[in-house]
């Protein structure tokens, strides 16, 4: 099975760049033959704060050329941190044009697990309902021998030496469970979005892959880097056991940086632009 990975494409009206990098990947996807793709989250630029935003990057997804399964990030859904906090009206709207914030899909021996990074440590009742979520998709046992995680955020793994910042990483609590709770014995990959940089580690036996955005990067002075700022989208083919994975920025992709970016300078003008939260 082939599955094609993009994350953070900022979809929005306000970020035309982000829009022809997004036909970029389109039009990359639909020269290889994968099964279906998964958006990591950040689909759009700002859809936590416009839904007109979720909606247009629903219309640009009819032409997307595989099956897309999404999980939603800060940007669509808002942060369930506390700094923006989640809105039940909000996450029905996001799931009515994007698919469940949470999914499962059997592969041979796979189990792949899409999960709302949003919702850990957010204390909520929907929180609860997914780990009691996560928690049944292992019961069978013997149904499946290697699972892979995709969420927004990555997770919080001291060992490697990640700064912490609010908002940057699933809380330390959040990556334990996930760690070494019912996923313990399965846990082979963890592929996440968010940083917009790209880095790939084993930690511990597990190999955790930060997909790069689509879109853009952020410049040091905005971010601390952790791994190479580029753009670019990911191809993972599972075959028995082994997960291979190759990343690569097609023809046509710009790497464009937040400050070339239209949105931004106009917001600079006037506020400090919400995607500095991403740093
Ligand atoms: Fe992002």
């Amino acid at each position: 099975m082939r599955i094609a990975l993009i994350a953070d494409t900022h979809l929005s009206v306000r970020s035309p760049e982000c829009v022809a990098n997004w036909h970029a990947a389109r039009r990359a996807i639909a020269r290889i033959d994968a099964t279906f793709s998964i958006h990591l989250g950040d689909i759009t630029l700002d859809g936590q704060s416009d839904e007109e935003e979720l909606a247009f990057a629903s219309r640009l997804m009819r032409h997307w050329p595989t099956p897309l399964r999404c999980v939603p990030g800060n940007h669509d859904l808002g942060d369930g941190s506390g700094e923006t906090p989640l809105s039940a009206e909000r996450m029905k709207g996001y799931g009515e044009m994007f698919g469940p914030g949470r999914w499962a899909v059997q592969a041979g021996s796979w189990l792949l697990l899409g999960i709302d990074a949003q919702l850990l440590g957010s204390g909520t009742t929907e929180e609860a309902t997914q780990w009691a979520w996560i928690e049944q998709q292992v019961l069978p046992a013997g149904a499946h021998t290697h699972t892979a995680l995709f969420l927004h955020r990555p997770l919080l793994c001291r060992s490697a030496g990640d700064a912490v910042r609010r908002g940057r990483h699933v809380n330390a609590d959040a990556t334990r469970r996930l760690l070494a709770g019912p996923l313990h014995s399965t846990l082979r990959l963890v592929v996440s979005g968010h940083m917009h940089q790209f880095r790939d580690r084993v930690i511990e036996g597990v190999r955790h892959i930060w997909m790069p955005s689509t879109g853009f990067v952020l410049p040091d002075e905005h971010q601390a880097r952790q791994g190479e700022k580029v753009v670019g989208m990911g191809l993972l083919e599972l075959k028995g056991s082994q997960a291979c994975f190759d990343f690569w920025c097609p023809d046509g992709m710009v790497r464009y940086e937040i400050d070339d970016l239209q949105f931004f300078q106009t917001q600079a003008a006037s506020q400090k632009p919400q995607l500095a939260n991403a740093r």
